[in-house]
């Protein structure tokens, strides 16, 4: 309590001497900053933001529309909601709101110095994101591993198919977690982080998940600097002991590595591991630091992202019996019933992928995209976005815009068979994975993945809710961490087709 009241004390007479100092300082008139909520003195609009901001700062949006601000604290955030607005700062003056607002708690470790997802655009963010294009993500890149995907999804029927031999139900985020894990530590480290036929895969994905709940937690740290050195909620602590974990098991296999290559073992296929090690050696781009940061970056980015995007087009195909027989009926015409679908297969099955777009329209894993920041002031329709205001694009909202999309909270792919949108940064009604250039790298491999994760999930079993839940009750709420989880995890019974 007295540590409490220490801290209102503090934050009370810090705010007051950094009032009266812009005062004086200030001789020229304010910037003219978008509508908001008045603030309250001292902690301005905090107690607003509540534990699902991309809800509350939607509401908000209702009231004083699309480009809105907000103070947090002594801290400016500007948010904005509507396909217009998303336009303009992250295609029209991108590059004015490319430096990522990295919050305080992922200076843990000193990830923010290192890190892809949170460095500046500037020579080592243009390295690192070189890095992943041409050895990850390129086209042929993403080609040529076509057959690792084949087979770990392979596994996920099989693991599936043991479920429904046993009568049990599938916890399906966890199945897709380990699916993910497994894609993407065997593109990396050529092994799999998870055992595919045993339910192993939970600590890490708790830990993955303890990650994003920690950096997307509102942390009074980041609207009252002062407080940087008490860590009142802890959360940079907390953060710092989960990215620890995560370092320790990374570090281990980067050691492995180098020892095996110390001996002069080489693959006979460069894994992602060899590829960056390389880099190091060749040209000292990049340094160990950056390597160990962008494995974390990548599991972290990677995985819950695919596994959450694939657990709620399920438990929405599982609300939507009709749509769920459409789409069956769509795999089986075009692949023949409980056959292995192909990667290639996808372009022939408009309504697979629409559900997908339809479910990441509603159910964006990234909400918030993850938060910019300007380095001087920017003019966006009129209004000045101060230098150093935290900006936040609500994808959430824009996907639910009534404005935007007719009868925006229900389920309905239909919308996307006639609409010529995408999610690959050009239609701002629809950004789940941002846009500009700090869109995700990892777009065109989520893209494969999820609607191949889907479909043969989909062609491969009949399902059942557990527990005779009726469709209509089951519960679609959320849970918010920088992504967005299903709050009840979906647990779904298998049976043969
Ligand atoms: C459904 C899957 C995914 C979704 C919805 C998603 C979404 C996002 C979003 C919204 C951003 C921020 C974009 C912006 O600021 O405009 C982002 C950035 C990022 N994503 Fe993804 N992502 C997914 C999968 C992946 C995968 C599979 C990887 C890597 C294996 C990945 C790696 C990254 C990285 C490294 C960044 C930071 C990029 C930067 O700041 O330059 N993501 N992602």
């Amino acid at each position: 309590m007295e540590s409490l009241i220490l801290i209102l004390y503090i934050l009370l007479a810090t705010t007051l001497v950094g009032s009266l100092l812009s005062i004086l300082r200030s001789s020229k008139p304010s910037p003219k900053l978008p509508p908001g909520p008045v603030p309250l003195p001292v902690i301005g609009s905090l107690l607003k933001l509540g534990d699902k901001p991309h809800k509350s700062l939607a509401e908000l949006a209702k009231l004083y529309g699309p480009i809105m601000s907000l103070k947090l604290g002594r801290k400016t955030i500007v948010v904005l909601s509507s396909p217009a607005l998303a336009r303009e700062v992250l295609q029209k003056q991108d590059l004015a709101f490319s430096t990522r607002s990295a919050p305080n708690a992922v200076h843990a470790h000193g990830h923010n110095k290192y890190s892809v997802a949170w460095l500046p655009v500037a020579d080592q963010w243009r390295n690192l994101r070189k890095a992943l294009n041409s050895n990850i993500f390129s086209g042929n890149r993403i080609d040529a591993s076509q057959n690792l995907r084949r087979q770990k999804v392979q596994e996920l029927i099989e693991y599936v198919g043991k479920c429904c031999r046993e009568g049990v139900a599938v916890d399906i985020g966890s199945a897709a977690f380990k699916t993910s894990l497994n894609l993407l530590s065997n593109t990396v480290f050529s092994i799999n982080m998870a055992d595919p036929t045993q339910d192993s895969v939970q600590q890490f994905r708790h830990l993955i998940w303890q990650i994003m709940v920690e950096i997307g937690k509102p942390n009074l740290v980041d609207y009252f600097p002062i407080l940087e050195k008490i860590d009142p909620q802890g959360i940079r602590r907390r953060l710092k002991s989960h990215f620890g974990d995560t370092f320790q098991m990374i570090g281990r296999l980067i050691d492995e590595r180098l020892e095996l290559r110390g001996l002069g073992k080489t693959r006979a296929e460069s894994d992602v591991i060899d590829i960056l090690l390389n880099i190091i050696e060749e040209n000292g781009e990049i340094n160990r630091n950056h390597i160990e940061h962008l494995c974390l970056d990548i599991f972290a980015a990677g995985t819950d992202t695919t596994s959450s995007s694939v657990e709620w087009a399920m438990a929405e195909l599982l609300r939507n019996p009709e749509t769920l027989e459409k789409v069956k009926a769509e795999i089986e015409q075009t692949i023949g019933k409980g056959k292995p679908i192909e990667e290639t297969d996808i372009p022939q099955l408009p309504y697979l992928q629409a559900i997908v777009k339809e479910s990441m329209r509603l159910h964006p894993p990234a909400p918030l995209l993850l938060p910019r920041t300007v380095e001087t002031d920017v003019e966006v329709y009129g209004y000045t976005v101060p230098q150093g205001a935290q900006v936040l694009v609500n994808a959430w909202a824009i996907g639910r815009d009534p404005s935007v999309w007719e009868n925006p909270t229900s389920f309905i792919p239909e919308r996307f068979l006639d609409l010529d949108v995408d999610v690959r940064g050009r239609d701002f009604e629809l950004i789940p994975f941002g846009a500009g250039r700090r869109i995700c790298p990892g777009l065109s491999l989520a893209i494969r993945v999820i609607p191949l994760m889907l479909g043969s999930l989909i062609n491969s079993f009949n399902w059942k809710l557990e527990g005779g839940i009726k469709p209509e009750e089951l519960d679609m709420d959320d849970e918010f961490g920088i992504t967005l989880q299903k709050a009840q995890p979906l647990h779904v019974v298998p049976f043969p087709v």
